[in-house]
Order: structure tokens, then sequence, then C-alpha cells
């Protein structure tokens, strides 16, 4: 009888073991509080939050209230000052500076509303930036960043300027970017904040075939209710909580 009780919690186990190997992204009673000199800002309080692999959420809330730390936490950007992150089950909470810094550089992707580009560097060596800190030979670097920029529709303008771009066509440059090292989660904060509808429309499009056809997990921040429809979850903030 005991053989057979034991049989049972190894399945049960093995199950669990199985939820927990498509948990792309998990935050645990997180919270992070900024302290100045004379105040102290509560920007979220108690996230707990699972992304699976492969999904597409958005994330929703007033200004103010804790979407971009919220991103920046699961980015590797910003440390929370109680609770746990764990990116594809590794305890990334407890990780050093700088294996923190090759994780972001490999696995996670950002984007950007005002694109952040880099105005004196032409559209391919902006997308090279992330690659420079891998070590792959210089062709092999143009290779990934020309295939990049294919897989967003520009490989008519590497040798531009991102001046000389529209601001949909830079957000796509920025996609390319962020996309060109291959990230297992691409992290986008308010993505289509600063286009018309038609171009922001157009970005979204590129995150959902990245996500369908890469497996790309997303997490967008939106003030666009129209946007935030098109992806699997909406999650709401309020006041740095969750409020569903
Ligand atoms: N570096 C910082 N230092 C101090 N307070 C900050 C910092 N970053 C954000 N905050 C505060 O944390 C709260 C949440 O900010 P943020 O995450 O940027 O909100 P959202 O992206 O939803 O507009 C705000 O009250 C903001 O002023
Ligand atoms: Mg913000």
């Amino acid at each position: 009888m005991a053989g057979t009780n034991l049989a049972v919690n190894e399945d049960l186990k093995s199950d669990t073991d199985l939820q927990k190997e498509n948990i792309m992204i998990q935050l645990d009673g997180v919270e992070k509080v900024y302290r100045t000199d004379r105040i102290e800002t509560v920007a979220l309080t108690n996230i707990n939050l699972s992304v699976k692999e492969g999904e597409f959420i958005s994330i929703m809330g007033p200004s103010g209230s804790g979407k971009s730390t919220l991103l920046n936490v699961i980015g590797l950007l910003d440390v929370p000052t109680a609770g746990s992150l764990e990116l594809s089950g590794k305890p990334v909470t407890s990780y050093k500076d700088r294996h923190l810094a090759r994780i972001r550089n490999e696995e996670i992707g950002f984007i950007f509303q005002t694109f952040h580009l880099i105005n004196d560097l032409s559209v391919v060596d902006n997308v090279e930036i992330p690659l420079l800190y891998r070590k792959m030979s210089n062709s092999e670097r143009r290779k990934r960043a020309l295939r990049a920029l294919d897989r967003v529709g520009l490989n008519s303008r590497v040798h531009h300027f991102p001046s000389q771009l529209s601001g949909g066509q830079q957000q796509r440059v920025a996609i390319a970017r962020a996309i060109a090292g291959n990230p297992r989660v691409l992290l986008a904060d308010e993505p289509t904040g600063n286009l018309d509808s038609q171009m922001g429309d157009e970005i979204l499009e590129i995150l959902k075939d990245l996500n369908r056809e890469e497996k790309t997990t997303v997490v967008m921040v939106t003030h666009d209710p129209r946007q935030a429809e098109k992806t699997e979850r909406i999650v709401r903030l309020f006041d740095g909580r969750q409020v569903n």
C-alpha cells in the first residue's frame, strides 16, 4: 500500500513540475518602494503574477499606477524591495548583478514608447547594439541584425538614420533591436503611445506575429483598450496594486 501512495505522490509532483516549467515569469509578493531623503513612494504592493511561456498579456492602469516599475522589475532593470521574481524557474531575485546583466541581454528584449534609438547611428547599427555584448563575429552580428530588420519589414531602410524614418518605422527598428538576440521575453512599455492608430495597429501585428511564430512571451503596457483587447489577458493596476 505504501508503494501505491508513493507512486501517486510522484505523479502529483511531476504534474506540478510540468506546470512550473511552462511558467516564464512568476512574481510573488513583489513590492517596490522608492525612498529618497524625504519621501517614500510605494510603487508596487503585493504583486502576484504568473505569465506562461508564449503568452501575450497587457498591463493597464492610470498614469503613476506602477506599470513601468512592474515592467522594469520583470526586465531586471529594477530590484523589488520585497518578494520574489522567477524567470523560467530561475530565482533571479537572488542573482548577482553580472549574472542579471547577462540574462537581461540574452533573454529579454525591451521596447519603449519613445523608441530610444541612437540618432547618429544607422538603422542597422542601432539594431546591432545589444549584440555587441555577445561573443560573435562582425559578420554574424550584421547577419542577425539584417534578419531582424527583415522580420519587421524594414530591409529597404537599413542604411537610413532614425530621423529619416516615420514614428512607426522607428518603432519597428526598436523592435528589430529588441529581437536581434532572440530573446524569450519581450517587454514593451506603451509601444504604440507615440503613434497614430494605423501605425499602432502595425506594431501590434508585428508583436502578435513574433508571439505566434517565435513563441516569444510578450508583456505590453498600454493605455489603449483597443490594443489591450488584442492580447490574451489584461492585468490591471491601480495605485501599485493588482485590481483583477
Ligand atoms: N526612480 C523613481 N524614484 C522615485 N519614485 C519613482 C521612481 N520611478 C517611479 N516612481 C514613482 O512610482 C510610482 C509608479 O511609477 P511608474 O511605474 O512610472 O507608473 P506608470 O508607468 O504606471 O505611469 C509613481 O508614483 C512614480 O512617481
Ligand atoms: Mg510608465
